[in-house]
This record gives structure tokens, sequence and C-alpha cells, in this order.
């Protein structure tokens, strides 16, 4: 059994796991991320680790996901829409502080690769495609059973293809992304802007809130749409026509086995699934007329990061 380290930097919680060869999880430590705070999201990645491979001193290698562009070297933080993260070496500094081969990738490519290995993409073994909802969306592309990284690193920022011309400004420096669409923060966006308009259909949402539309927060959606609250049915609906669009235009790119939605808003089940599916199936082209790739809602939760991470590590 070969032993590695898994590490996932999200913008809350670092989540640490001792991963073995079969993918089970042996131990898992937490901690908060500083926020905004490189140089302390840097020292908490250490610390997590570190425990780790105290407590495991087999360990082989670490592999950390973060919600971040990563250079072509998997060693560089190269920017981070939504986090204050500049062009930091993380992988040497982890590397050395812990002393044990480091590799640093997209959280959302190391979710796409939990998904492939062990996940709702398993059966599959050439391609598959994730678009990860939560803060932001993320994307991961796996081709010729490997994980596509691109020339520079930055393959599969599927959050920052264009939904709208003249859009919703992003955190990335352009316009009408689709994780301004498609995202638990553009959920939550629709929602607030539905309950202002038409409170009378957001009754239950503004019960939730306290009457008060900018209190809005995604756990309310989910609880007053699932009470059939239209405001929130409909901010769900919006979502997942975007995300549907995004699919069909991925299958038409890609052709791949299976085409997975993960990421926290996947808790919403069918609210999110639902339209998802619909819009996938209405908006492909030439629909019907030969096989594409089925949606899948991801399987390995919020272990994916671990996991997947670990996964990597194996494979330096
Ligand atoms: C970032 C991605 C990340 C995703 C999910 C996006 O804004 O550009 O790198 O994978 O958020 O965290
Ligand atoms: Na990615
Ligand atoms: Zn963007």
């Amino acid at each position: 059994m070969t032993l590695t380290i898994g590490v996932d930097v999200g913008g809350t919680k670092v989540a640490g796991g001792v991963v073995d060869d079969l993918g089970v999880v042996l131990a898992q430590t937490r901690r908060e991320t500083p926020a905004d705070d490189p140089a302390g999201t840097r020292d908490t990645i250490v610390a997590v680790a570190a425990e780790l491979a105290a407590a495991y001193p087999e360990a082989k290698a670490i592999g950390i996901g973060a919600a971040a562009w990563i250079d072509a070297a998997g060693a560089t933080v190269l920017f981070a829409p939504n986090l204050a993260w500049r062009d930091e070496p993380v992988r040497d500094h982890v590397a050395k502080a812990v002393g044990l081969p480091t590799v640093l990738e997209n959280d959302a490519n190391v979710a796409a690769w939990a998904e492939f290995r062990y996940g709702a993409a398993r059966h599959a073994d050439d391609s598959m495609v994730m678009i990860t909802v939560g803060t932001g969306i993320g994307g991961g592309i796996v081709i010729n059973g490997g994980l596509w990284r691109g020339a520079n690193g930055i393959a599969g920022e599927l959050g920052h293809i264009q939904s709208v011309n003249d859009g919703h400004p992003c955190g990335c420096g352009r316009l009408g992304c689709l994780e301004q669409y498609a995202s638990g923060n553009a959920l939550v966006r629709f929602a607030q802007a539905g309950a202002r308009q038409e409170p009378d259909r957001a009754a239950q949402l503004l019960d939730l809130a306290g009457g008060d539309p900018a209190a809005i927060s995604g756990r309310m959606i989910t609880e007053a749409a699932r009470g059939g609250d239209s405001v929130a049915r409909d901010a769900f609906a919006q979502i997942g026509y975007w995300l549907g669009v995004a699919m069909a235009d991925l299958a038409q790119v890609f052709d791949p086995q299976v085409l997975v939605v993960g990421g926290g808003v996947i808790d919403a089940g069918e609210l999110l699934m639902g339209p998802t599916e619909r819009t996938y199936r209405d908006q492909l082209a030439q629909r019907g007329r030969f096989p594409v790739a089925e949606i899948r809602a991801a399987e390995t939760g919020n272990t994916a990061g671990v996991l997947g991470a670990a996964d990597l590590a194996r494979r330096i």
C-alpha cells in the first residue's frame, strides 16, 4: 500500500487527508483558511500536511488542490479570481517545509480527477469533462485517460467562458463569464433580485431572510425552493439554464464519455440538475440523432479535493 497526502485549499477551510491506493481516506484534519492572507494560507497548508505526515511517516508525497490558476509545472499559483493569491511558489515552499515531494493543481482539475478515478466517471476510461458549481465555477478536463493541463497549465477554466456578451463583470477581468451566471454567487444574486422585484412570489424566501432581500443566502434559497417558493425555484432554473448551455457547448467541443456536475450547489439535487439536463438536451445541435454524453452528478462530495489531490501525488 502506498499512502499519500491530499490537501484541499478552499476559501473557508484547508482540509487534508491520508489516502491509500484504493482511495480509502485513513485520517483527516482541517483548519480555517486565513481570509485574504496568502502567506497565512501557505502556512496553514504546511501545518495540515505536516500534521498528517507526522502521523503517517510512510506517506510518500503531497498533492494540493487550490481554487487558483496554476502554472504548467504544477508549482506556482499564478492568479485566483476570488482570492488575494498572485504568483506564489506554493509547491516548493510546502515540499521544503514538510520534506516530501509535492504537486500543486487547480481545485476543479483535482475534483475532476477524483470523479474520473473514484466517482461518477469511474466507468469511463478515456474522457470526461466536469464543471464544479460553488462560490465560483471551476472546470476539469480528462482526455486520453489523463488530466488535460494545456500548454500553460490553465486549461479547463470553464467558469470563464463567456455566457453573456457584455454581461456581468467577473473577478477574472472579463464580462459575462459563466461564473457570473451559474455559480452559487449567481444563484444568490438572481434570488435577491427576484425577491426585490416580485416579493409576492418570494414569500418563503423573504420569511427565511427576515424580510431583507440582501440577507438571502444560498442555504435559504435551497430551503425555500424545496418548499415551492417560485423566486427560489426560478433562481435554480436560471443557473441550471446557463450550465446546460455551457455543457452542450462542451459536448460539441470534447465529445466526452461523461459530463459531471459537482461542487457544493449540487446538494440541491433535482432543483439544479433538472433544469441543467433539460437545457442541455434542448441545446444540443442535432439532438437525438446520435449518442452524446450523459450528465451525471458528482459522487465524491466534499472529499473530492483530498481524494483527487492524493491520487495526483501518487503519480509524481
Ligand atoms: C477559478 C478556478 C477555480 C474555480 C472554482 C474560478 O473562479 O478561476 O480556478 O477552479 O473558481 O474554485
Ligand atoms: Na480547472
Ligand atoms: Zn471570469
